[in-house]
């Protein structure tokens, strides 16, 4: 990154984000798909590059542009999300800010399905691998900070505890879906969770959240020495 907005607090550091949904197909034309834009994640990825940061940006099927200064890779299955952020280790924080599909479909077809040969399909599904419990988990290249997220209706902060808890990250940013239009929208609700604090923030749009992200995971790494 170029920026100097956040004093190159990340200067020297790698940064990996996975960002946007996974497509899980059916048949070579069909997919399983979920909302998520990628707003929020790619605005981490370019916060990151403004501090200074070396970013590498996991990129599921979305809208909008690749962002500046930031390396980018294109992946469409969760499989393929979790093969692309173990090849872009190693990284000093790695940041899962993706919806990556927690099921694919089992025996996808490699031909496309034509009515009336089988009658009515139906999807059998089986889970997909946790790319972030599988990169926390790691005992060599575990990026220093292991960032998840957690979308969430209710239950926000026991729901995100219990999450850190289980895929054994650092922080998780908690954000609360019950309102309209977080996803896809332009701002968001965060709490940010660890073991023994919450942080809530008000809402605010996504490039700030993201900005303020990069901040205080800039000041975490820098506490860890
Ligand atoms: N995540 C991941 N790989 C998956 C599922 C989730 O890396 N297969 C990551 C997300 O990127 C996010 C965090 O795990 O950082 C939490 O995702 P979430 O969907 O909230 O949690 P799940 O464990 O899938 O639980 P559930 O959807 O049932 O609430
Ligand atoms: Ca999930």
């Amino acid at each position: 990154g170029q920026g100097t907005a956040l004093g190159r607090a990340l200067a020297g550091k790698r940064v990996l984000v996975t960002s946007g949904p996974t497509h899980e197909p059916i048949d070579p034309v069909r997919y399983i798909a979920n909302r998520s834009s990628g707003k929020q994640g790619h605005a981490i990825a370019a916060a990151a590059a403004a501090a200074g940061a070396e970013v590498t940006l996991i990129s599921g099927p979305v809208g909008i542009p690749d962002p500046a200064g930031v390396t980018t890779i294109h992946v469409e299955s969760a499989r393929d999300m979790l093969d692309a952020t173990e090849q872009a280790l190693p990284a000093d924080i790695a940041i899962f800010a993706a919806a990556v599909a927690d099921w694919r479909v089992a025996g996808a077809a490699d031909q496309k399905m034509k009515k009336g040969e089988h009658g009515t399909p139906s999807l059998a599904l089986v889970e997909n691998p946790d790319i972030l419990a599988t990169i926390a988990a790691r005992e060599i290249d575990r990026p220093q900070l292991v960032v998840g997220f957690a979308a969430e209706t209710q239950n926000v902060i026991a729901y995100a505890r219990a999450k850190l808890a289980k895929k054994g990250c650092d922080l998780i940013v908690a954000n609360d879906v019950g309102g309209t239009g977080v996803m896809g929208g332009d701002a968001n609700t965060v709490h940010l969770v660890t073991a023994d604090a919450v942080e809530s923030w008000p809402t605010l749009p996504k490039a700030e959240v993201a900005a303020r992200l990069v901040e205080h995971l800039a000041a975490l790494l820098a506490d860890k020495g």
